[in-house]
C-alpha cells in the first residue's frame, strides 16, 4: 500500500465514477460545501484522499485523480442508512443546526457511527506516511481521531468541522456526547467556523470531561489539544477569473435575455435542506408578490434547489413542500411565459453557477444555520465589477466575515421581506460600496489562507507536545 504525507479523511469521495465514457474519473464538485473547499487545495498538494464512493458493496479500486490517490472505503447498505441517513443526518445534522428540525436517536444508529469510524480510522492508518498528518473532517466522522491516535499515535491528527457547534444545551441531549467529545479530543487541533463554536466546545470540555479548557486550549491527559476558528473560505482567484471568462459573460448576457430582460434579478442557490430556509424565503417573497411590492413583470426569482439526502425521510418533505409551494406561486402570480419563480433542481458545472451569479442582482442566502455558507462567498468572488446585493442571514458562518452584506434575521418574515426590498432598491453605490469590501476581505482570505493558517496551527500544537513519536 503506497503511503502519503497528507492525508485527508472525509465521508464522501469527491469523485463521479458515471462522469467519463472513456473510464477517466474526473473531480465531482459535488454540491456541498466540504468538497468545494478541499478541491482547489488537494490538486497543489501530493495527498491521499480516503472517502466513500458512493454505492454499497466492495469498495472500487479508482485511479488517482489531479494527482489525488483516491482511497475508498466500502458502506454495507444498513450501514448506509444507520451511519450516514441515520446518526449524521437525521441526529447529529439537525442537532448541530440549533435543532430547527428534531433530532432522533436510536441506539442501532450508534452501534454503526462507531462501526463506520473505526473502518475509515483503520483506512487512515493504513495510507499515512509514518510522521505524516491526516486532516479528518466533518460531523460524519468525530470519533476517527481517537480511534486513530491509539492505531498510529507517530501521525499529527487535525479535525475540522464544517457545520456548526452547537451550545451545550444542545449538545447535552446527545446520549453518546462523552464519546463524541472524546474522539474529537484524540487531535492535536480541533478546528471550527466560528470562535463560537470552540468557546462551545472548551464548556463541554470542561462540564462533561471534567479537562481543564480555556477556548484556545484543552488538557487531555500528558497532550494539550489546541482548538479554534479557521472560517473556511473559497478559491476567490479562481471563481473571479471564471466569472470573467468571455463565455461566462456570454453565457450570462444569454440567460438574461432568456429570461426577457427584467430589471432584477434575484437568485438564491441551495442544497434541498431545512437549514437552508428555503420555505421562509418562498413565503416572503409570495407576500411581496401578493402585496405588489414586487411585479412578476419586472422582478424574476430563481431558485436553484439540488436535490440532497433523498433517502432521509425529512429531506423528501421538504422537497414535497418546495415544490408544492413553487406551484403554487407560479399558478398564482405567474404569466403565460412569466413564470414568478424559476425552479431548477439540476447541479450545474462551474461555469453556468459563475454565469447565474453574473445575472444575480439580488443573492438571497438565508439560511435558518449555516456553518459558513459558501455560495454567498462564491457569489462575492464572481462580482467582478463590485455590483450586486448579497442578502445574508445573520445565522450563516459568512455574515461574521461579511457584515457588509443586507444581513437578515430569516425567522423574521417582516425582516425579511423588507431587506430584501432594500436590496433591491439600494443605489448603486451603496452596493459598490459593500461589495468592494467583501471582495477586499475575500481576496486576502481565500482557500489557501484558510489550509495555510489550520496547518500551521497544526504544525504549533503537534510541537506543544513537547516529544516527538516516532512509528513503530
Ligand atoms: P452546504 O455545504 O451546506 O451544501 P455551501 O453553500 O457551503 O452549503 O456549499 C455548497 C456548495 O455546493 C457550493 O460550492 C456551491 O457552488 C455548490 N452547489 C450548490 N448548488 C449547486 C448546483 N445546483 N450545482 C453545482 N454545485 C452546486
Ligand atoms: C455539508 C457538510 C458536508 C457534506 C455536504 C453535502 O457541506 O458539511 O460534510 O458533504 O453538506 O452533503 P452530503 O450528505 O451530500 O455529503
Amino acid at each position: 500500500m503506497r503511503q502519503s504525507p497528507l492525508v485527508v479523511v472525509a465521508h464522501r469521495l469527491p469523485i463521479d465514477d458515471s462522469v467519463a465514457p472513456d473510464g477517466a474519473c474526473e473531480w465531482r464538485r459535488s454540491p456541498g460545501g466540504l468538497v468545494s473547499a478541499l478541491h482547489p487545495l488537494l490538486r497543489d498538494t501530493p495527498a491521499t484522499w480516503v472517502g466513500w464512493a458512493g454505492g454499497t458493496g466492495p469498495a472500487p479500486h479508482l485511479p488517482d485523480v489531479d494527482g489525488v490517490r483516491m482511497h475508498s472505503v466500502p458502506l454495507t447498505g444498513d450501514e448506509l442508512r444507520d451511519h450516514y441517513e441515520g446518526f449524521a443526518n437525521a441526529t447529529l445534522w439537525p442537532l448541530y443546526h440549533d435543532a430547527v428540525e428534531h433530532p432522533e436517536y436510536h441506539r442501532r444508529w450508534w452501534e454503526a457511527y462507531q462501526r463506520v469510524n473505526q473502518r475509515f480510522a483503520e483506512a487512515a492508518a493504513e495510507v499515512a506516511e509514518p510522521g505524516g498528518l491526516v486532516w479528518v473532517q466533518d460531523y460524519h466522522l468525530q470519533l476517527v481521531p481517537g480511534l486513530l491516535r491509539e492505531l498510529r499515535p507517530d501521525l499529527r491528527i487535525g479535525f475540522f468541522l464544517h457545520v456548526p457547534f452547537p451550545p451545550p444545551e444542545l449538545f447535552m441531549q446527545l446520549p453518546r456526547r462523552a464519546e463524541l467529545l472524546r474522539g474529537m479530543l484524540g487531535a492535536d487541533l480541533v478546528g471550527f467556523q466560528r470562535a463560537q463554536a470552540a468557546h462551545n466546545f472548551a464548556q463541554l470540555a470542561a462540564k462533561v470531561l471534567q479537562l481543564p479548557a480555556t477556548d484556545r486550549r484543552i488538557a487531555v491527559g500528558d497532550r494539550v489539544v489546541r482548538i479554534g476558528a479557521f472560517p473556511v473560505s473559497i478559491d476567490t482567484a479562481e471563481m473571479s477569473a471564471l466569472a470573467a471568462r468571455p463565455e461566462v459573460v456570454d453565457r450570462a448576457d444569454r440567460l438574461r435575455q432568456d429570461l426577457g430582460g427584467p430589471e432584477h434579478v434575484i437568485l438564491s442557490v441551495d442544497r434541498m435542506d431545512y437549514t437552508k430556509g428555503i420555505e421562509q424565503r418562498l413565503k416572503a417573497y409570495r407576500e411581496l408578490l401578493a402585496s405588489g411590492d414586487v411585479k412578476v413583470r419586472d422582478t424574476v426569482l430563481i431558485q436553484v434547489a439540488v436535490p440532497s439526502r433523498e433517502r432521509v425521510a425529512r429531506y423528501q418533505i421538504l422537497r414535497d413542500r418546495v415544490e408544492h409551494q413553487v406551484g403554487r406561486i407560479n399558478g398564482e402570480f405567474g404569466r403565460v411565459g412569466e413564470p414568478a419563480i424559476h425552479y431548477l433542481t439540476q447541479p450545474f458545472d462551474r461555469a453556468e453557477l459563475a454565469a447565474l451569479y453574473r445575472i444575480a442582482d439580488v443573492m438571497a442566502v438565508t439560511p435558518l444555520r449555516d456553518g459558513m455558507n459558501l455560495v454567498a462567498k462564491e457569489y462575492v468572488a464572481a462580482r467582478v465589477d463590485d455590483t450586486g446585493a448579497l442578502l445574508l442571514s445573520e445565522f450563516a458562518g459568512a455574515a461574521a466575515e461579511l457584515p457588509q452584506a443586507y444581513l437578515v434575521n430569516p425567522h423574521d418574515l417582516e425582516g425579511l421581506k423588507q431587506e430584501l426590498l432594500r436590496a433591491l432598491r439600494a443605489t448603486p453605490e451603496d452596493v459598490a460600496a459593500r461589495m468592494r469590501a467583501m471582495r477586499d476581505h475575500l481576496r486576502h482570505n481565500d482557500i489557501h489562507a484558510w489550509a495555510g493558517s489550520y496547518l500551521s496551527a497544526l504544525e504549533e500544537s503537534g510541537s506543544l507536545l513537547g516529544r516527538r513519536v516516532t512509528a513503530g
